[in-house]
């Protein structure tokens, strides 16, 4: 049986709803697939930061280094500024653990209302670098009060940085349709954007098998509305990729959900997985939380892991859950994330059972000539 030891952070909000629900998903799969997922809870977040100033302990990091992957729901809370909760512990995970490239699948699912009146499938990966670019330390604020008070924030791009996203990104593309798409600003921008530009291309001439179009972001933001289903992957900086991933996942339906994997491909840290939403305070506690972005973070997990059938058996069970129409309210359901989970469970033991009926059929006997 194999081994894997999983950090689990709820968090905040419907963080408390949707981690528990992916978790009984995951806990049956691995029953299934005899994995053995051990789990170790950490209540780390805003309630924390209420009761100790800061929203992990001194040595989480460590704590969390012992672990084969982070399994996330949300942080955020309105009782804490939103600068403290990501800064005091997604963003030093994200960096320590040099999980340097933010996946973000963004696709059609049957069952998942999209808000585009024409519905060609769509089915878009969205690299998003994760260390570095417009997220920086680096900056300050002067005359505070005064009427030139003044902010400066750096956004910093580095050689390695961009080429190791691109490479990501266009090794994806080859694997795929062949198509990669460079989200830029180089013309508004034009220091950092450019260099982004001539790193991104330099890099992507070492995959002959894939076209390089780079696009505006502006002008990109459009085109995922109008015409998403033109897309293969999409490249983009920490700032562009994130804006550019929540639209992405409104057009397929709902930010609900949209699952992203934070991952550091050396496999020298732990890699973190958690949905594109964040803890939602508007429908927190109330039952209306959408567990698939997280579900699908769990799949990812999986497949991370080492264990491709096991996630796509996960992927499998929730997608048909949708299909029958029992998702919950932001997809246009009548379920609650307890209801939903539940159609989720039956369908991994329905799709189980037929696996284990197609096995046991003795095989066709070849047609006589
Ligand atoms: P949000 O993603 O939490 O919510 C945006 C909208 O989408 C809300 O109307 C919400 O009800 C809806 N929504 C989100 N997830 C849903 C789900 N699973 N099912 C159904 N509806 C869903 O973004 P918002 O409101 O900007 O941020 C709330 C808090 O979360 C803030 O404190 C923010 O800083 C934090 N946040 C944390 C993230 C993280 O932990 N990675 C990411 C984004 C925001
Ligand atoms: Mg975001």
């Amino acid at each position: 049986m194999r081994n894997h030891k999983i950090a689990v952070i709820a968090g905040d909000g419907i963080g408390q709803e949707v981690v528990p629900a992916a978790i009984e998903c995951l806990e049956r799969i691995a029953l299934i697939h005899s994995l053995n997922l051990e789990f170790t809870y950490f209540g780390w977040g805003s309630d924390y930061y209420g009761r100790h100033g800061r929203m992990m302990p001194v040595d989480g990091l460590e704590q969390l280094a012992q672990h084969d992957a982070i399994f996330l729901g949300a942080v955020g809370s309105p009782a804490v500024p939103d600068a403290e909760s990501l800064w005091g512990l997604l963003i030093p995970i994200r960096r320590e653990f040099q999980q340097y490239i933010n996946l973000r699948p963004v696709k059609t699912l049957d069952g998942v209302k999209s808000p585009l009146a024409n519905k060609e499938p769509i089915d878009i990966l969205i690299v998003r670098e994760n260390n570095e670019g417009e997220y920086s330390e680096v900056g300050g604020r002067a005359y505070r009060g005064l009427p030139h008070e003044t902010a400066v924030q750096e956004t910093i791009f580095t050689r390695l940085g961009v080429s190791r996203a691109a490479h990501y990104a266009a090794s994806l593309a080859s694997s795929r349709k062949g198509h990669l798409t460079s989200a830029t600003k180089s013309n508004g921008i034009i220091h950092t954007m450019p260099f982004w530009d001539e790193v991104v291309e330099e890099t992507t001439r070492l995959y002959p098998d894939v076209t390089l179009t780079s696009e505006l972001v502006d002008a990109l933001a459009a085109h995922l509305v109008l015409k998403p289903w033109t897309f293969d992957v999409i490249v983009a900086s920490n700032l562009l990729g994130d804006i550019l991933s929540d639209l992405g996942s409104s057009v397929t339906g709902s930010i609900g959900v949209a699952p992203s994997a934070n991952l550091n491909p050396e496999g020298d840290f732990p890699s973190l997985f958690e949905p594109v939403h964040g803890s939602a305070p508007d429908i927190a506690g109330k039952g209306l939380a959408n567990p698939v972005g997280q579900m699908w973070s769990g799949a990812m997990m999986l497949q991370h892991l080492g264990h491709p059938e096991a996630a796509e058996h996960l992927q499998m069970a929730f997608e048909s859950a949708l299909r029958e129409g029992l998702g919950t309210r932001d997809v246009g359901g009548p379920s609650s994330t307890s209801e939903f989970t539940a159609a989720v469970l039956a369908a991994i033991d329905v799709i189980d059972e037929i696996a284990a009926t197609t096995a046991s059929r003795p095989a066709a006997a070849p047609a006589s000539s």
